[in-house]
């Protein structure tokens, strides 16, 4: 199988290959392509040396599969040209999350809607996938009317820029803003752009992008989207109601049967999840779980989870490897 990793020079793309090594995807031929300037520079992927490709050169290859993490206008300009050639697109971008005909996938929850028809397949915003793996086997069984959800996020999650910025605010040193704020020793409550109605774009998709992939638009979510100096991984404070009441002990036994999932919640050892913990694995860790003490059927809980991880390269990882086994691709 021939892969092309669109955007294997950034942040995602790193991970995304270290991923599909760890994993030991079975690929027979790796392109990995990033912008003009770093054509012909040479990247390491299972001990082999390869070349780095400008994406038209990818395109003429015809990749069984192509791995988008370059950015939503690079996914809009080129993941339909891939498609319409027959190689199958997993996208890492916004570009096409919200599109009706697009299919917009948690493996965990919905990879089973997959057909070889799906030739451009979404992977849900970051915050969006930790918080959705969490929310789903308990929306199942109990079935959420309304989320209330802060997220306390990575600068990972913007890019290398933004990682720079960070370390160079550590270390005393100027240099180019991510940001429009110094965010060391700081909360910024702005992740992604803002609309009209008040909500960054970043809570709009924590809202919309869960109805989708739950194919259930009975529930409703509320989002505050703060970006803290953090590295390792997002984390969230979720308040969530249902409409039929739980049993604390059996919350915790769904989340501990969940694959994907790992629960942290012991606050008599000081175990609950944490960036630094998360930081570099694949679950998704939930703790902190407690009644809300002011409103019936509800649900307070913490959830952190490596945003380059399941949150990006893992979940479009997983997503490779279901159409392989059920030979869709
Ligand atoms: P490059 O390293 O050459 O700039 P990040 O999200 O961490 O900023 O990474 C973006 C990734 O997308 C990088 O690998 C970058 O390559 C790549 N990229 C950006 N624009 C294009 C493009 N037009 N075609 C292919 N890859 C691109």
């Amino acid at each position: 199988m021939k892969i092309a990793v669109i955007g294997a020079t950034g942040m995602v793309g790193t991970v995304l290959l270290k991923v599909l090594e760890e994993r030991n995807f079975p690929l027979t031929e790796l392109l990995p392509v990033a912008s003009t300037r770093s054509i012909g520079r040479e990247l390491v992927f299972k001990d082999k040396l390869y070349k780095i490709i400008g994406i038209e050169e990818a395109l003429k290859a015809k990749p069984t599969l192509a791995i988008f993490s370059a950015g939503g206008e690079t996914s809009l300009k080129w993941a339909t040209k891939f498609a319409e050639q027959g190689t199958t697109v997993i996208d890492n971008s916004s570009a096409w999350r919200m599109d009706p005909t697009k299919k917009l996938i948690v493996p965990e929850i919905n990879a089973n809607i997959l057909t070889k028809e799906d030739t451009i397949i979404a992977n849900p915003n970051c915050s969006t996938i930790q918080m959705v793996m969490a929310l789903a086997p308990l929306h199942k069984k109990y079935k959420m009317r309304r989320v209330v959800v802060s997220t306390y996020q990575s600068v990972s999650g913007t890019g290398i820029h933004a990682v720079r910025q960070m370390e160079n605010e550590e270390n005393g040193i100027k240099g180019a803003m991510a940001y429009p704020y110094q965010i060391h020793q700081n909360a910024i409550p702005h992740c992604d752009v803002f609309e009209e109605n008040g909500y960054t774009k970043e809570e709009l998709k924590l809202a919309r992008e869960p109805q989708k992939i739950l194919d259930d638009r009975t529930f409703s979510i509320t989002a505050t989207a703060v970006r803290i100096p953090t590295s390792g991984g997002h984390s969230e404070a979720v308040n969530v109601e249902f409409e039929n009441d739980f049993d604390l002990n059996e919350v915790r036994q769904i989340l501990i049967s969940t694959s994907g999932i790992t629960l942290q919640d012991d606050p008599s050892t000081n175990s609950y999840p944490m960036p630094i913990l998360a930081k570099g694995k694949d679950d998704v860790f939930v703790g902190r779980l407690r009644r809300d003490m002011t409103q019936e059927n509800t649900l307070n809980m913490w959830i952190v989870s490596d945003n380059l991880r399941k949150g990006a390269a893992t979940n479009a990882v997983q997503i490779a490897e279901y159409l392989m086994i059920n030979k869709l691709i």
